[in-house]
């Protein structure tokens, strides 16, 4: 069977439409999926540039309670936020800037620091897949045509067993 908007059908398992109407809405998103999040967790984030990725992040990190602002970083590809409160730092990954090739991505060691964190990665289409088999992969689209410019829509889909009874839609609340 496969997810009615699933784009990576074969092992979806889960997947839900959320209107985001604003930036604040947006981090807020990120606030909620963050409780759903533990250590070992790949979120992928698929959206064009200024998609709202970033935000999204950022209330991630708000979510967790990591340590440091998440931001677009010019230079860096990727960084640690530890928690302050006990649970899993955040790893935030923007891959924009790594060619296609997995050994860069190789270079980041993800796989190490994947069992014990939660691993952000925008921009990782094509690139991150192979760490985990479980990942939740959060798109981000403008509405076509939508008059309103800071109108999102954010489809989620869970891939693997561990997203499959995981109640995103608790997200929507
Ligand atoms: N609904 C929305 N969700 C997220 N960002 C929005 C939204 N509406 C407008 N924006 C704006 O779009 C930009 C998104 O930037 P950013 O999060 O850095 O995107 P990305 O990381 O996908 O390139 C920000 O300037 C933000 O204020
Ligand atoms: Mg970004």
């Amino acid at each position: 069977m496969e997810a009615p908007h699933s784009p990576v059908a074969e092992t979806a398992a889960a997947s839900v439409r959320l209107s985001v109407d604003s930036p604040e809405q947006m981090q807020d998103l990120g606030r909620s999926l963050a409780k759903l999040l533990r250590p070992g967790d790949l979120v992928m984030l698929t959206g064009e540039l200024g998609a709202g990725k970033t935000t999204l992040t950022r209330g991630l990190g708000e979510g967790l309670g990591v340590r440091g602002a998440v931001t677009s970083p010019t230079f860096v590809i990727a960084r640690v936020h530890p928690s302050l409160t006990g649970g899993p730092a955040l790893v935030h990954v923007d891959a924009y800037r790594l060619g296609g090739g997995l050994d860069e991505m190789e270079d980041l060691d993800l796989d190490v620091s994947l069992p014990e964190s939660v691993v952000v990665v925008e921009w990782g289409d094509g690139k991150v897949e192979d760490l985990s088999e479980d990942r939740l992969h959060v798109i981000i689209d403008r509405v076509v045509g939508d008059t309103d410019d800071d109108r999102r829509v954010v489809t989620l889909v869970g891939h693997g067993v561990r997203w499959a009874d995981a109640d995103l839609a608790a997200t929507s609340a």
